[in-house]
């Protein structure tokens, strides 16, 4: 790991960034290319980016909802970036009303910024408005972020896809490391959801993979059964407010199950 952790994050349901740092210590140190099928809005490829890029030959993100703000990011200037951030409110907190408009034209470039920064813990228009900016920070701090990460994104050799996961699989070669973050097994946030996703599959092809891979999931007997122990589990506290769910419910166990390309770990 390089030096100080300044690298960015963006909000997303499921979204890793606490957890990364912890995971990339299970990577591979000399990999081919890092690819990830579901990217999100890549608090674990930031990371990866950030500290260990030098441990990959390329990289590739791939996500069949997040793809266009990855999109974005790399195929458009600093100055360009910097008007889809500030757009007609400049530095000022975007109010209720700018909200709304990006939510009915969410295809346009500063909505497609801006989704993370302005829904309620980045998840989507349909999440609600985020409306003070006290989670999510300032706007200048989030044109910092939002520069920093374009600029990430061109300096790699990146490759960026919306396909299944199943056709990035398919292309993945030997050398190749896969970190797969998938919808958990019977959740369903906002934004996305478990129920399009066949666990069982996924699960059968890892197990006949030729590529060295890792994949979070919750501690689920399905999982243990098919993949063994996870090499790694950390045990969080999920942040559920007015919930009615008890202390041990808001509990969950996070694993890493992984694979090097030999044998399971
Ligand atoms: C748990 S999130 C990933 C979060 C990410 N690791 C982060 O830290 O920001 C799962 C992602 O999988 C994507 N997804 C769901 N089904 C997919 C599929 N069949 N193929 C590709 N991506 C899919 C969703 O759009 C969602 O962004």
């Amino acid at each position: 790991m390089t030096g100080v952790d300044r690298r960015v994050g963006f909000g997303y349901p499921g979204g890793k960034y606490k957890l990364s740092l912890e995971l990339m210590r299970y990577f591979p140190k000399n990999a081919g290319v890092y690819v990830e099928p579901f990217a999100g809005r890549g608090n674990v490829f930031w990371c990866v980016a950030h500290h260990i890029r030098h441990q990959f030959t390329g990289f590739w993100l791939n996500d069949i909802k997040t793809a266009p703000f990855f999109w974005l990011l790399k195929g458009s200037t600093p100055a360009e970036l910097k008007d889809y951030v500030l757009g007609d409110t400049g530095y000022e907190y975007p109010g209720e009303e700018e909200y709304q408009w990006l939510s009915a034209h969410r295809n346009t470039p500063r909505a497609v910024v801006m989704e993370s920064f302005l829904t309620f813990s980045g998840g989507g228009w349909g999440a609600g408005y985020c409306c003070c900016g006290k989670s999510t920070g300032t706007v200048e701090g989030y044109l910092d972020k939002v520069l920093t990460a374009g600029r990430v994104l061109r300096d790699l050799d990146m490759r960026v896809t919306a396909l299944d996961y199943s056709q990035v699989l398919e292309q993945c070669g030997p050398r190749d490391f896969v970190y797969l973050d998938p919808p958990y097994m019977n959740t369903s946030v906002r934004s996305y959801s478990s129920t399009q996703l066949c666990h069982r599959s996924m699960v059968n092809t890892l197990l006949g993979a030729k590529y060295a891979w890792a994949l979070s999931e919750y501690l689920k007997p399905r999982y243990l059964m098919s993949l063994g122990p996870p090499i790694a589990k950390w045990s969080q506290r999920l942040s559920v407010t007015g919930s009615e769910m008890s202390a041990v419910d808001r509990r969950r166990v996070e694993c890493l199950w992984a694979y090097d390309g030999e044998r399971m770990r």
